[in-house]
Order: C-alpha cells, then structure tokens, then sequence
C-alpha cells in the first residue's frame, strides 16, 4: 500500500484537503495528516482524524514516534502539501525544518508535490516565484492554482486546484513510482559529456517585442539534472533562467542564432546531444533598431526560417555520438514525430500530445512516447519530467552500449 504524507498549511482551502485525503485513501493510499499548528484553525483535526489512515501529527513533540519527522519521512512514498502557503514555500525552498512538515520534507527523498494557494497578488509576487522556481528545479513538481473566486470574494489566480485533480496527479506518480523503485541508482553516465538544450527561443522585432513560443524548459532542465545525478558532465543551453543545480554548466541564449552557436560548438566531442529546445521556426527577417510605434502604422512583419539545429547536429555528429530530438505535437502524434526522427536523422525522438491535460509546455509532468531509429518504441504514462528524463536516459545508455 503506498504511503503518502498529506501536509495541510494554513489556508482557507485546508478544508478541501479533507475532500483530497477522503480521495486518496479510497483510492487504496495509506494517508498519514501532517497538519501544521496554524492550519488546525482553519480546519479541525479531528476530521482527519476520522478519515485519515492514521492520527493527525501537528508538532515535532507528539508522543507518536520519538523523532517523528525521519519516521514520516523515510516511509514516505509521497509528500503532498494542499494547500501550500507562501510562508510554506518560503521555508521549504530555505532549508527550514522548525515544525513537523518542513522537517519531513527535508528528511525525505519521496516525490514532493506542493499545491499552492494564496492570493492573486501573493501569487503573483516576484518573492513566491522565485521559492516555486528554486522548488521546481530540485524535482519538486508543482500542481499551480486555478484561477477562481478567492477568500473574501476577491476573483483571481491562487485558487486551490481541484482535489480530485490532485488526487488524480499523485496517483499517477506513485503509479509511475511503483514501476521504477526496483531501479538501482546507477552512474551509467559516469565519463560521459551531455549536452541539452532547453526553452522556447526569443526572436526580436524592436528592442522591446519578441516572438516566443509556450516552451517553460522544465523538460530541459529535467533533462540536465537526470543527466547529471547519473554521473554524467551536462552542458545546459537554456533560454529558461530557473535556478539550476550547481553540478551543471549553464550557457543562457535567447534567439535560435544564440542556441545554434552554443549547440554547434558543445556537440562536439560530445557523447549525447538532447535538443529539448522549442526553437522558432520563423523570425524577423530585420529587428528594428528603434520601438516601433503605433502612429506608423500596422507594421509589416517579413519572417524567415531560421536554421534547423538538430538536422544540422545530425549531419555532422561524430561516431557513436547519440542525438535525441523532441517532437511537440497536436495531432497525429507518431507518426509526425517517426517522419522527423528520419528526416533529422536522429536516434531517438521523444513526442508528446501537448494538447493533453498535464503534458508538455509549462506543466511538470508529461506523457510521452520514445521512437527509436533501431524501430523500439517507449511509453511512457503521465510522470513527473524528472521521470521522463530517465526513460529517456535507458534508451541513451542502451545505445551506448551497444553502438550500431
Ligand atoms: N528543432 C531545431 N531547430 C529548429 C526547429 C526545431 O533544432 N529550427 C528541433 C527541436 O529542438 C526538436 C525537433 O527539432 O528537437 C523537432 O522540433 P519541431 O518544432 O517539432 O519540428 P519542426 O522541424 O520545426 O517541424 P514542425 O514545427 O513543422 O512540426
């Protein structure tokens, strides 16, 4: 039976954890309640209590356990915290342990899933972001608000996501979970260079105005930290400025010209090259010097194709080197993604439906299918982008090992 510790925080949405617990046990999860002294205001333990699978912990000094933080912890095959305060969020991505939630969080290696809910103006505040984008780039994966009616009958972002959502989010990871735990860790990477792009690539019109796509550059970044944590040396070409984990090198870009020199001159001499970036297809053919301004008129904006990197990888890539491409598509999702895995002649290409709920651009989790030039196919269900970047590196090692 998994184990999940619920954590509850302070918020007026703690009520809907209840609804998540009640989810989550019916489900089959062993639901253990950390609710946070503050949150016990809001709703009472006793209702957890009730439906829970064992009695609420609120304090580092309950009598459950002697050090009840390393019991939650390490049993932990799941941590979710619903709703997740700023405050929370805060002492999470710093480090804190001075109450029983933080201090389990810290003494876990489970998944860690935060579910934020505050105020639209909280939400939104530089401070926040900056703790979610540190949390997210240690694997946290992060359930974002909905937009809704807020306490107080304000409307905005910071609405709790629906608990049957949540619910559905952590049974798929322990799903996926269950199917990895047997995996030793492992540094198949060990002595090998990576090299992986990431983000959606800026192309300028005036100083002030670019043309972008949705790419966030999780998948990117995941990418690079799965890398690493196997041993691997990783060159990170990232147009995302998300805090990354110290190990690996970053090389910031903005346009397709920037990604282009930086993938060129890293590929080289590499052992494994992943073009995780959403790189445009188009861009200004001219970029304005100066802001262009209503008063001349409805400008027009002469594009041209920018130069297809990974083809050109492709072409020049040393003996044994594995190339990996991504395919983000909205229809016909196999078979668009097997005719780029030719045409660019790649060893793998890793598609995902991005119109289905939860995959690909901005979320943290993802679905995904690896096709292969050797013909195998990978599925992979709905999983943390962490998850994915590991399917993705057994493929790599496999062809490693066995080059063609
Ligand atoms: N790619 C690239 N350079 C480009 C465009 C795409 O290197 N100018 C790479 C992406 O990083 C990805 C793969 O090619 O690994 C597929 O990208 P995608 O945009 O799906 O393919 P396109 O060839 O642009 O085809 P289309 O957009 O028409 O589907």
């Amino acid at each position: 039976m998994p184990f999940v510790v619920l954590g509850v925080t302070a918020g007026i949405a703690a009520y809907k954890a209840v609804d998540l617990c009640r989810r989550l046990v019916d489900a089959g999860v062993h639901v253990a309640p950390v609710v946070t002294e503050r949150a016990t205001r809001f709703v009472g333990t006793a209702t957890f209590d009730a439906l829970a699978s064992e009695p609420v912990q609120s304090s580092l000094w309950d009598e459950v356990s002697p050090i009840p933080h390393t019991r939650l912890g390490q049993s932990a095959d799941l941590v979710v915290v619903a709703p997740a305060t700023a405050d929370l969020l805060a002492r999470f991505a710093g480090g804190h342990a001075d109450d029983l939630l933080t201090a389990t969080l810290l003494a876990t290696r489970a998944t860690v899933v935060v579910c934020p809910a505050m105020h639209t103006e909280m939400w939104e505040h530089p401070a926040v972001q900056a703790n979610l984008g540190t949390l997210r780039s240690r694997g946290v994966v992060v359930i974002p608000p909905e937009d809704g009616r807020l306490a107080g009958g304000d409307q905005g972002s910071g609405r709790l996501a629906e608990p049957a959502h949540i619910a559905e989010v952590v049974l798929e990871l322990l799903a996926h979970r269950a199917a990895v735990a047997d995996r030793p860790v492992v540094s198949d990477l060990a002595g090998r260079r990576v090299v992986v792009s990431a983000g959606g690539t800026r192309e300028p019109i005036d100083p002030v105005r670019y043309l972008t796509n949705r790419s966030s550059g999780k998948q990117g970044h995941a990418l690079a930290l799965a890398a690493s944590d196997r041993g691997a040396t990783v060159d990170l070409v990232t147009t995302s400025r998300t805090p990354v984990d110290p190990r690996i090198r970053v090389h910031p870009v903005e346009t397709a010209a920037d990604l282009e020199a930086a993938m060129l001159a890293l590929a080289d001499g590499a052992d494994v090259v992943v073009m995780a970036a959403a790189v445009a297809d188009f861009r200004p053919a001219s970029v304005a010097s100066s802001k262009l301004r209503k008063t001349d008129g409805i400008p027009d904006l002469v594009l041209e194709p920018t130069p297809d990197i990974l083809a050109a990888l492709g072409r020049r890539r040393t003996e044994g080197q594995v190339l990996v491409g991504f395919a983000a598509e909205t229809e016909d999702v196999v078979r668009r993604a097997a005719e780029k895995l030719a045409r660019k002649g790649v060893d793998l290409i890793v598609a995902n439906d991005v119109t289905a709920p939860d995959v690909g651009f901005d979320h943290d989790t993802n679905a995904v299918t690896i096709l292969g030039a050797d013909g195998a196919t990978t599925e992979v269900a709905l999983t943390g982008k962490v998850a994915v970047a590991h399917a993705v590196f057994d493929r790599v090692v496999r062809l490693l090992a066995t080059p063609e």
